[in-house]
């Protein structure tokens, strides 16, 4: 590290990437390989990414791995998935095959309805200056829409007004919401542009202050819902089908399990997010809120033993999800995916998107109640150690195989038998 080190960098953002990644490697002394390895840009345009966000000084890449056996309204479907979690993908696959009957995995998304925000404070006589927002609505969605032609002429566009009275710690707010249907966009832009449009004719109306303006992602109108029944023999028997059933009671009654219930479910979710370029923050943000939507925290998903004793799971998830402007038009890989499934709209996308959450949440749990998920865990870990020791090839699967089989599985013993190994000696 420099001397001088210091991380203002007046300027920074002005300077080509390769500066920029040059006076970066300077400060913190990056070595040549470094260096190369940041600037090894891959499937993604230089431009492209210097276009997508700010400072940039290079990339930096993740597995694009295919999820396998998926059966979602009766059309298969392949399923890409970005993670950098060893087993989701094989656990997706896996759970996929136990859901192919009839037409697999059923999932819905009907409405695209986003909320746009506008918080307006300092009204005096709220409750009726709210009401006066309402005998307003006609106006205030033409001005709203008139912001956006092209989704207004394609069918979406805002469709309908709701008004709140809040009690904050210095008084009343109203808080406007604007819902508009985004149809196949995630919605940020055109909703942010029309809360921003009519806010000034909100401060007109209630004589208020507006402080804010812009998209709620309670997506709360935008659900995406995945359901399946499948025979016990597919997950391993009747006793397993009830402890799944009970592993779904435990995470309805302990919001300590219910967290990471529903961490298993985003496991998948959000791989196809990466793999789409979607704002990932923006759908696991709106998915927790809904898990505590009822005031305590409780699992998106349900499993249940029905009248035959098929075992039959539920979700219900908010997906806000784009498949056109941002980051997925831009990012080549991003098209590549949506092409892999199939996928002509954001609803097709969202339908996959919960009918992978709900696999790989039927996958975590049948793990968890039968031999545990350390033991998969523990065979990619193996894996990784080999090819982190050296091991390329048939060598990989030997070396962790081996690992496994004497239970050391450890970076130094995969070393050791790499350099062994590749001597030709026996073990
Ligand atoms: C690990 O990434 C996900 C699980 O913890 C999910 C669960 O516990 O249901 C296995």
């Amino acid at each position: 590290m420099e001397e001088n080190f210091t991380s203002r960098l007046p300027g920074f953002y002005k300077k080509p990437i390769e500066e920029r990644l040059k006076i970066v490697s300077e400060l913190v002394d990056l070595s040549e390989e470094e260096r190369k390895l940041l600037s090894n840009f891959g499937n993604l345009d230089p431009k492209i990414a210097d276009a997508m966000i700010e400072n940039v000084i290079g990339s930096m890449a993740y597995p694009f791995a295919i999820a396998t056996n998926f059966k979602i309204n009766g059309r298969d479907v392949l399923v890409p998935m970005v993670i950098e979690e060893s087993s989701v993908v094989a656990a997706a696959s896996n759970a996929a095959k136990m859901l192919r009957e009839g037409k697999g995995i059923i999932a819905v998304a009907d409405k695209q309805y986003m909320i746009g925000q506008i918080h307006i404070i300092n009204v005096t006589a709220p409750q009726y200056k709210a009401l006066k927002v309402l005998e307003h609505k006609d106006e205030i969605l033409d001005h709203a829409n008139q912001q956006d032609p092209v989704l207004v002429k394609l069918g979406g566009g805002a469709k309908d007004l709701e008004v709140r009275v809040v009690e904050t710690r210095k008084g009343p707010a109203i808080v406007v919401h604007l819902i508009v249907d985004v149809l196949d966009a995630m919605g940020a832009n055109a909703v942010n542009t029309m809360a921003e449009a009519v806010a000034p004719l909100l401060a007109k109306i209630t004589g208020g202050d507006v402080v804010m303006r812009i998209i709620s992602n309670n997506a709360v109108y935008r659900l995406a819902r995945a359901w399946a029944r499948t025979r016990p023999e597919n997950v391993g028997g009747k006793e397993v089908a009830e402890r799944i059933a009970w592993a779904s009671l435990l995470a309805e009654a302990d919001p300590y399990r219910a967290v990471t219930h529903n961490k298993g479910i985003m496991n998948g979710i959000i791989a196809v997010a990466l793999a789409t370029a979607q704002d990932h923050r923006a759908i696991e943000a709106g998915a927790h809120a809904y898990a505590a939507r009822s005031g305590s925290y409780k699992p998106l998903s349900y499993w249940e033993v029905d009248e035959d004793g098929y075992l039959v799971g539920s979700l219900e998830v908010p997906l806000q999800v784009g498949i056109i402007g941002g980051a997925v038009k831009v990012h080549p890989i991003a098209q590549i995916a949506l092409k892999i499934m199939g996928v002509k709209k954001a609803r097709e996308l969202a339908e996959i998107m919960a009918a992978v959450g709900l696999a790989q949440n039927l996958a975590a749990l049948r793990a968890l109640v039968t031999e545990g998920i350390q033991k998969g865990h523990m065979r990619l870990h193996a894996k990784n150690l080999a090819v982190m020791a050296g091991a390329t090839g048939d060598l990989i699967d030997k070396v962790a195989e081996i690992m496994i089989r004497d239970g050391r599985i450890r970076f130094d013993y995969a070393k050791e038998l790499v350099e062994k190994l590749a001597k030709g000696e026996k073990i």
